[in-house]
């Protein structure tokens, strides 16, 4: 792999990427942006990959932003070069991505894992924005995206006291899809990523579009977005295709057309 701080492993047409930065706990510094960035858009333009698991160690999916690296920095250092603005780009990709989380998933961790369609948890996994403690305050979503997952009173909780959250109450709180046991977590995660790899890309690209454009727009917008699209799948050879075979009781064979 010519990576520094990924390591990619291609399981049929899904991309497994894991963080590797185990020296800082998956810390995100700028050296993981640019790289993960550069993979996620070669994912992007492959026809081969249809999904997308993001995953980090057993101890650590990530431990954060690295401080070590924001330590020095200065207002009008970050403010000039937008500090942080490049993730928006993984939060921009389009095709399904998902985050099996193990371990410390904090401060940018925390907001990776949320910038991904969904979570699959292992029960050590733990959630949190730490930001607090260290005198600043979440800046690759946390306040936004944290909200709508689980509310105001949970964000407001995390994001204040700095407190970390296990997987159960992630669960519980909407944050987390699925808890499974730690030896299952990337085969759960894998299995699900090649189960929406098998599905036609059009339909699936579709549904992603539609509900992360939910947290976008009002109810009246998005229930119309939904519908143009949904109405827009009828053009399709794959609807066809899928309609029939359920009647003829077979599996279907979408063409992504
Ligand atoms: C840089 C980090 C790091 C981080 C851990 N390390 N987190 N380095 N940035 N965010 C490094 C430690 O310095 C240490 O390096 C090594 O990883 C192992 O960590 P330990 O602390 O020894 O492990 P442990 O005692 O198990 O504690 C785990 C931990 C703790 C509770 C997760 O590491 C921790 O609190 N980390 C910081 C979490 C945090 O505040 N994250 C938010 C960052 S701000 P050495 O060299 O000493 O062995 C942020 C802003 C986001 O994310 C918004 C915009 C970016």
């Amino acid at each position: 792999t010519p990576f520094e701080t990924l390591i990619l492993e291609r399981h049929g047409q899904v991309m497994l990427i894991r963080l590797n930065r185990p020296e800082a706990l998956n810390a995100l510094n700028s050296t993981v942006l640019t790289e993960l960035i550069a993979v996620l858009s070669a994912c992007q333009t492959d026809p081969e990959v249809r999904a997308v698991v993001l995953t980090g160690s057993e101890k650590a999916f990530a431990a954060g932003a690295d401080v070590k690296e924001m330590q020095a920095l200065d207002f009008t250092t970050i403010y000039r070069q937008d500090f942080l603005a490049g993730w928006s780009e993984v939060a921009g990709f389009r095709k399904p991505i998902i985050a099996a989380v193990s371990g410390f998933a904090l401060g940018g961790g925390a907001e990776l894992a949320m910038m991904c369609d969904f979570i699959i948890a292992s029960p050590t996994a733990k959630f949190g924005q730490p930001e607090i403690t260290l005198g600043i305050i979440p800046g690759m979503g946390g306040t936004q995206r944290l909200i709508r997952a689980v509310g105001k009173a949970k964000a407001m909780d995390l994001c204040l006291t700095g407190r970390m959250m296990d997987a159960e109450e992630a669960e519980r709180a909407g944050l987390v899809a699925r808890i499974v046991q730690p030896e299952k977590l990337l085969e759960e995660a894998l299995a699900a990523a090649g189960k929406i790899a098998s599905f036609s890309q059009p339909a699936v690209l579709m549904a992603k579009e539609a509900i992360s454009s939910a947290a976008e727009q009002t109810l009246a917008e998005g229930l119309r977005f939904e519908r143009r699209l949904f109405q827009s799948l009828f053009a399709t050879e794959d609807q066809k295709e899928g309609m029939a075979a359920f009647i003829e009781k077979r599996k279907p064979a979408f063409k992504d057309r």
